[in-house]
């Protein structure tokens, strides 16, 4: 029988990632697709800081930025009737405004790209692939059973038909939003499927005219008709600027799904386009349904399920694909600690504590921001609750109706900051659970809107604020000197001895901590002082950094016996 540590069924965002990272930690693992190649159609393209920095821990950050597009063509999103048409609002998107580029570039060492899954999928799976990790395409799960040491899974080979077992200590189950493993361990799903319909259309076609001036990734398109169904309007997305595109159109889900053939495909995209007369190549049309569903449990034993099995939602605010990855990266060092023998069993139960509350907010935001597209239809006198009279030419008059709604329009549309700009939601999340040590400190309250903005803390559970420093290697981030699929500790001038518990902890327990002191004269500076004004605690306080950046224990001051007290919260934090 074929063996492994980790079997991974599915080799989209979360198994090609989960791949990734258990290959780098040097953990042996199986990923297998039923398909012969990875994503055949766009899908995912927003791929946020965190995710940027994930990729960054993995050493290929230069390899999604040289195939992605960049920051600064992605944030001129347009309300209009058609591209060629009237233009109502616009927005600027995923932190291009020059308020929010500030927040977004204090924030990381890295700025959100466009990258389709088509050409991510591949990066992934590849860099899995030369880290050792096994691949196996056109082989598809079949089902599982498990014992006490380990799981067995059964598997077809779709080139011969020929069925055979894999046994693997643990499984995870990232087989997307139809999963089969997800289904089979039985996760208890809160939601319902298929409340709307959709479908894409991809073509290429040269729409430099329409969109040079203003780049973006998002045109939303504002006609009769564009909120039945479908992500709360018409979308002509970027694919590749400005020639290669996606559309996506609703349909009324209680009606058959439509047949998008290519004279309904085409029809489509002049229209929505406005201009019947480019040359349109179709690539491909799909349909698909609008889900709000999210798994209240994400394991049972040793199956732990990650990204569309256990959130399915609309891509609207672009977290499907980044919270799939961020659920891998989540549990990959968990499960390389376990399997290493340095952390207990029970490291792995605070994935579900962890990600599930996560799985949750992501599936509200996104169906929250599809519906709020409703508000700019009533502005434009769209919908039947809109003031009678109100058109969307009526926007235009000089009249106490037309001063009333162009206010409602530009409250509509900034509305939908929070799907374009919700820096919280995409880099906030802070963690509860027993692999996170308290300091009986209060959660530190949000200074502003938490969805909308990101706010910094040191506060155990969170993400390590980042902050430049700089050392041997030139100026590096905080997020650069944790990581890598270690713990790290961090303090100050004064905090040397924490440094020698960090040594003395990692020989007792057999867990490899890196210390580094910051300060003046020290192997890391912080010469802006922003370290300083982020970290929360005085010089001779400590941090400790999980591997995932996530912080796991926070100390204000030096106890009479640092390594005792380090020691006690890593023992608590791994289970042991
Ligand atoms: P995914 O579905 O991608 O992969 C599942 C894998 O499991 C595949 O490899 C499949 O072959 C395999 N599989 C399934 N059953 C199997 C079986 N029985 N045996 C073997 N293999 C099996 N997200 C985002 O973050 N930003 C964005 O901008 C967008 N935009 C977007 C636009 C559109 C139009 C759509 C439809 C979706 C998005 N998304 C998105 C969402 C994103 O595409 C989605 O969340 C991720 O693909 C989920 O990744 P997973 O790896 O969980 O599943």
């Amino acid at each position: 029988m074929i063996t492994t540590d980790v079997l991974i069924v599915g080799s989209g965002p979360a198994g090609g990632a989960a791949s990734l990272f258990l290959s780098t930690y040097g953990i042996d693992n199986i990923v297998l697709t039923r398909y012969g190649w990875t994503a055949n159609t766009p899908r995912a393209h927003i791929t946020n800081q965190r995710t940027v920095e994930l990729m960054r821990d993995m050493g290929i950050e230069d390899q999604i930025t040289g195939k992605g597009t960049a920051h600064h063509l992605m944030g001129q999103t347009a309300f209009c009737t058609s591209l060629a048409g009237e233009e109502i609002g616009r927005i600027r998107t995923w932190g291009t405004h020059p308020r929010r580029l500030a927040d977004y570039t204090e924030a990381s060492p890295t700025l959100p790209i466009d990258l389709p899954q088509t050409l991510f999928e591949p990066i992934l799976v590849s860099t899995a692939a030369s880290r050792g990790a096994k691949v196996r395409f056109n082989t598809e799960y079949l089902s599982l059973e498990q014992d006490d040491d380990g799981v067995t899974a059964t598997v077809r080979d779709r080139l011969s038909g020929e069925t055979y077992q894999i046994r693997a200590k643990y499984l995870i189950g990232a087989d997307g939003g139809r999963s089969k493993v997800a289904q089979d361990i039985g996760l208890p799903m809160a939601g319902s499927m298929d409340i709307e319909g959709s479908m894409n259309i991809v073509f290429e076609a040269d729409l430099s005219k329409y969109v040079a001036h203003r780049p973006s990734v998002l045109y939303w398109v504002l006609q009769p008709g564009a909120q039945i169904g479908g992500i709360g309007a018409g979308l002509i997305r970027m694919v590749r600027p400005w020639n290669e595109w996606l559309i996506v159109w609703g349909y009324d889900i209680t009606q058959p799904a439509p047949v998008v053939d290519e004279a309904m495909a085409t029809e489509i995209v002049h229209n929505l386009v406005g201009d019947n007369t480019i040359d349109v190549k179709l690539k491909g049309t799909s349909v698909w349904s609008v889900n709000h569903m999210y798994a209240e449990k994400a394991s049972s034993g040793r199956v732990f399920c990650m990204g569309d099995a256990i959130h399915r939602h609309p891509p609207s605010n672009g977290l499907g694909s980044n919270t799939s990855i961020q659920d891998a990266y989540n549990l990959a060092w968990k499960l390389a600690h376990v399997l290493k023998g340095q952390a207990s069993p029970d490291l792995l139960k605070t994935y579900d504590d962890e990600r599930t509350p996560i799985a949750q907010q992501i599936v509200d935001r996104a169906n929250k921001s599809r519906t709020q597209f409703g508000q700019i239809f009533k502005a434009l006198g769209m919908t039947p609750d809109a003031p009678e009279g109100r058109t969307i030419d009526s926007r235009k008059d000089d009249t106490p109706e037309g001063i009333a709604q162009r206010e409602e329009l530009r409250a509509a549309i900034e509305l939908k900051d929070y799907e374009f700009n919700a820096h919280g939601v995409e880099l906030g999340q802070r963690y509860r659970s027993s692999a996170v040590v308290t300091d009986g400190t209060p959660e530190p309250p949000y200074e502003r809107d938490a969805e909308l903005y990101y706010h910094p803390t040191t506060w155990p559970g969170a993400r390590i604020p980042h902050a430049w420093l700089s050392g041997h290697e030139g100026t590096v981030s905080t997020l650069d000197v944790v990581g890598k699929g270690r713990f790290t500790l961090l303090t100050g001038i004064g905090g040397e001895a924490w440094v020698k518990a960090a040594q003395s902890v990692a020989e007792q327990l057999g867990v490899p901590i890196e210390p580094f002191v910051i300060g003046p004269g020290r192997e890391l500076e912080d010469l802006y002082g922003d370290w300083s004004r982020a970290r929360e605690i005085p010089d001779r306080g400590c941090l400790l950094v999980r591997p995932d950046a996530h912080i796991a224990f926070r100390a204000s001051e030096l106890p009479a016996d640092p390594t005792e007290t380090l020691q006690q919260a890593v023992s608590q934090l791994l289970g042991r």
